[in-house]
């Protein structure tokens, strides 16, 4: 009904003509008759007139139709011209699409083939036009190309479809994209196709398909780490590893998602370069942070079987481990290294001070008998009283480096470091003025430790002096005591240490603080940055080898500018405190006991052969172990005072005096507390309530230890 309306539409027109054309013709016929007969009464004339009147209409009419034909016909002749104007243009522009395209009516005759497609199918357009696929190509393609072609004229809408031609030039994949062609009532008339040649890039696909699968297996079981398989467009085809997990994503969150999609800035700055680097075929390491984890990226190409680059590789590896305990290995290294430092140092420095220890005992003691014997007014005092002082200098700077190599004979007792360290604030308070602020912080409940009194009070007083000079323009120095568990880890960077329970004793500063290069040297006797005169550089050497005697450790902890502090560590233990030392005897000093003196130092044991002498007692004189048990043996008298050296050759003092007892049970001893190389082998330390001396020794203090010795 709709189309036969709009038909009656078109054909308006030359039915308005044709109408009019009657409406006249007829007009004419009725009227121009009529007309005559009024005018005309000779019927022979109207009947020639009529006939006249009859050929004037032909001739009009047959003008007029001549006139409109003749203007049809050119009107047609210009559109005929203009459509071939346009065919041209349209074959133009479809012989240089870059896709091969075709009309086909809906039986399958080619209407159009555009040249690409001419030169696909290698013929001419001729041979072409009003043929079928069934007349070009093999069966089983034609059919399937007809097959295609069939369900996009019954469905009347646009489809895609994968085709394969075997073109002159070998096998092609195709996207074909047919649509149906409708007239002007909406009727197909005919189908379009437009095919684009995707070989390359199905092989692409296929290549990297195959990668994948490659891949696939490697990956998941890639341990520690990642492989990540990108293409060109930085987009990952293929993620997996153990070590997904730390990233927080799933693979399936990341595969088919590109480099950006996925990570911050940093991380795609670091990358980028190194995947497009792969994807031109260079292979590059690399370490890149992500999150709290440092990755080491290794990128290669992945090949085709031709050769070519289809996508890159990526292998990461959590490396933050392995820095780490490499940064935990040097360290390690580093303090070994120190710790090895300190020991050489310190044989050298003790073998030094032991030999210079028994000269200066012997140039100490002798000055001292000639100060003794000479009268108050002698013109020689007060060059033998500067030889004694110098003398005694000499002993002081000694006595430091055996502290230091560890080499000075302690007494261990139970103590409190609260109440050691209470006791020394009043002496520490003078010695660092008035413009430092002494804070002391004690732990409740601190653990008792085994120390040497004297030990801890020197220690304390080398790390305040040290403080001090660190805060020229005033501060804060604070003592403090704590419990401590020193773990596995701590012990493991610090060789020295042992896992344990300790007590700490920590002195701060908010002084000057140290650079490296003096936190390294440190703990090196002689090493000071202080100017001559001001310092030895024994502070801390001594304090060191204190501590390293106590089986305890020393750490450091500064900044520059900030302050510096020290921390002692000494193993804590469950003993109750001891009863406190005996003071010291005053008074008579002369003896007539005998002592049996063993020292295999020559000048030693003459020295206090002639000191105890001069006092009064009866003398033995042995210069060793073994002479002095034939001495015991030959002498029926009683022998009262063993005055032995601690360590000997062959006999050590201990033993000696045990050997002594057995005979002798009231026996009693007095160790010369030697710095002998052999002491520290066997400890170097003697019972807490051991009788010992210290070399060099002042003639007042030797005879005065003697009687109180013996007194006891
Ligand atoms: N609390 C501290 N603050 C800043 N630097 C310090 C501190 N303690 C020690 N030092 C540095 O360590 C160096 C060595 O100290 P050490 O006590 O061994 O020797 P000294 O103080 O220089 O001399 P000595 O103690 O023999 O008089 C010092 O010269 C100083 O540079
Ligand atoms: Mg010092």
């Amino acid at each position: 009904m709709k189309t036969s309306s709009r038909r009656m539409l078109q054909l308006r027109p030359a039915l308005r003509i044709a109408l009019i054309y009657a409406v006249f013709g007829g007009l004419w016929i009725l009227f121009s008759d009529r007309l005559l007969a009024l005018f005309v009464a000779n019927a022979h004339l109207l009947t020639r007139l009529q006939t006249f009147k009859g050929w004037f209409y032909v001739l009009v009419t047959a003008g007029l139709v001549y006139y409109l034909v003749s203007q049809h016909l050119r009107r047609e002749t210009q559109l005929e011209g203009s459509r071939r104007l346009s065919e041209s243009r349209l074959q133009a522009v479809l012989d240089n699409a870059p896709a091969a395209i075709f009309i086909k009516d809906t039986r399958g005759h080619y209407l159009l083939a555009n040249r690409l497609l001419r030169e696909i199918i290698g013929s001419s357009e001729g041979s072409i036009l009003s043929k079928t696929d069934q007349d070009l190509f093999p069966d089983e393609q034609a059919r399937q190309y007809r097959a295609h072609d069939i369900e996009v004229l019954n469905s009347e809408k646009p489809m895609e479809f994968e085709e394969i031609m075997i073109s002159p030039g070998g096998l092609r994949r195709y996207l074909a994209t047919k649509f149906p062609l409708f007239d002007e009532e909406r009727r197909v008339y005919a189908l379009c196709g437009i095919l684009t040649d995707i070989t390359a890039r199905h092989g692409a696909e296929t290549q990297l398909k195959k990668s994948e699968e490659r891949y696939r297996t490697l990956a998941a079981n890639f341990p520690n780490g990642m492989i990540l398989l990108f293409d060109h467009d930085l987009r990952y085809l293929l993620v997996d590893g153990t070590g997904l997990q730390e990233l927080r994503m799933t693979k399936q969150e990341m595969e088919g998602r590109t480099l950006a999609d996925l990570f911050p800035p940093a991380v795609r700055e670091a990358v980028e370069p190194q995947y497009r680097a792969a994807l031109a075929g260079e292979k590059r390491v690399a370490e890149v942070a992500f999150g709290d984890f440092l990755y080491e990226v290794h990128t290669l190409p992945v090949y085709d079987e031709r050769g070519d680059v289809v996508a890159g590789m990526a292998m990461t590896q959590n490396i933050s481990q392995k820095k780490q305990s490499e940064k935990e290995r040097l360290l390690l290294e580093n303090q070994l290294f120190q710790s090895q430092k300190m020991e050489a140092i310190g044989r050298l420095a003790g073998g030094v001070a032991h030999d210079f220890n028994n000269q200066l005992t012997g140039i100490l003691g002798y000055t001292e008998m000639i100060l003794q014997s000479l009268r108050p007014g002698d013109p020689l005092r007060s060059d033998i009283e500067e030889i004694h002082r110098a003398a005694e200098r000499a002993a002081g700077l000694t006595r430091q480096l055996l502290t230091f190599s560890r080499k000075q004979i302690i007494s261990l007792q139970v103590a409190d470091l609260n109440e050691i360290a209470n006791e020394a604030q009043r002496m520490l308070r003078r010695l660092i003025g008035e413009d430092i602020e002494l804070v002391f912080v004690p732990a409740p409940d601190l653990a008792h430790v085994k120390v040497d009194r004297h030990q801890i009070e020197q220690m304390l007083v080398n790390l305040a002096v040290n403080a001090r000079d660190a805060m020229p323009g005033g501060g804060k120095l604070m003592i403090e005591t704590a419990n401590v568990e020193l773990d596995e880890k701590y012990c493991r960077q610090h060789p020295d240490a042992v896992p344990g329970r300790y007590a700490m004793l920590a002195v701060s500063d908010t002084g000057q603080g140290m650079d490296e290069n003096t936190k390294a040297r440190l703990f090196e006797p002689f090493f000071t940055t202080k100017e001559k005169g001001r310092g030895t550089g024994l502070g801390l050497s001594t304090t060191y080898g204190m501590v390293r005697q106590h089986q305890g450790t020393i750490g450091v902890y500064s900044e520059k500018g900030v302050g510096t502090s020290f921390k002692i560590y000494l193993p804590s233990c469950d003993e109750p405190l001891a009863p406190a030392p005996p003071a010291p005897a005053r008074g008579e000093v002369t003896g007539k006991e005998t002592i049996l003196l063993v020292e295999d130092e020559q000048t030693v044991r003459d020295l206090a052969e002639k000191i105890l002498a001069r006092y009064g007692y009866r003398i033995l004189v042995a210069d060793g172990g073994g002479s002095a048990l034939l001495q015991a043996q030959r002498n029926n008298e009683p022998i009262d005072l063993l005055l032995t050296d601690v360590v000997m050759p062959n006999i050590n003092g201990k033993e000696l005096y045990r050997q002594l007892r057995e005979r002798r049970p009231n026996l009693k001893v007095l160790y010369m507390s030697g710095y002998t190389e052999n002491v520290i082998v066997h400890s170097g330390i003697l019972e807490a309530d051991a009788n010992f001396i210290s070399k060099p020794f002042a003639i007042e203090a030797l005879v005065q230890k003697v009687r109180q010795v013996l007194d006891h």
